[in-house]
């Protein structure tokens, strides 16, 4: 697996698996039916550094990095992960979430935090706190799961040194 800073030409594969795990509705609170156009201006916004994952020739993952506020806030980053539903549960969104955590080290953030993470996304809070994140706070009812109803949301925290 190769993780790199993403180019114009993996715009298509990028929409291809936002559109994907935006459709389902049940991890990210992102518009289901956002465009192509919006996706790929929000994923490549100004301020944010866009990666993808590779394996055997194909991106079957992609993530972000930014800071997660601006001002006195820009020392803490903020990123956000995909993968292909096909090849979850291969070690790629761990794979990325430590290239993000060198990344971060590199561009000087002293912390990294996750503002939405969906409580019944049990394999991204499991990965989270596996790469020592800390559920800090807890959003009652935040999010409305498509079929589990309104569910809580974390906000997940790690400090960078180390
Ligand atoms: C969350 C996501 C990025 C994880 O990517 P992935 O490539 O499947 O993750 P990995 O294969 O690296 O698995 C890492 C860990 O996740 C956990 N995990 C993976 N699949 C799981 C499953 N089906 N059930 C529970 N935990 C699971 C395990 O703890 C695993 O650790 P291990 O390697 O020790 O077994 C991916 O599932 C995804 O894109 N989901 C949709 C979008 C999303 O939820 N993004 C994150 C929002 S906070």
């Amino acid at each position: 697996m190769n993780i790199r800073a993403a180019a114009a030409a993996d715009r298509d594969a990028i929409w291809k698996i936002f559109h994907e795990v935006v459709a389902a509705a049940d991890t990210y609170a992102i518009d289901p039916k956002i465009s192509r156009e919006e996706a790929l201006a929000y994923w490549f916004g100004a301020g944010t550094r866009t990666y993808v994952a590779e394996s055997q020739g194909r991106i079957v993952g992609t993530y972000i990095l930014r800071p997660n506020q601006s001002g006195g806030g820009s020392h803490v980053a903020n990123a956000g992960f995909m993968v292909v539903p096909e090849a979850r549960g291969q070690g790629m969104g761990r794979a990325m979430g430590e290239h993000s955590l060198n990344e971060a080290r590199r561009l000087g953030f002293r912390a990294m935090q996750f503002n939405f993470v969906v409580s019944t996304n049990q394999s991204a809070v499991r990965l989270w706190q596996e790469l020592n994140f800390e559920i800090v706070g807890t959003l009652p009812g935040a999010f409305r799961h498509p079929e589990k109803g309104y569910v809580d949301v974390y906000v997940m925290y790690r400090f960078l040194s180390g």
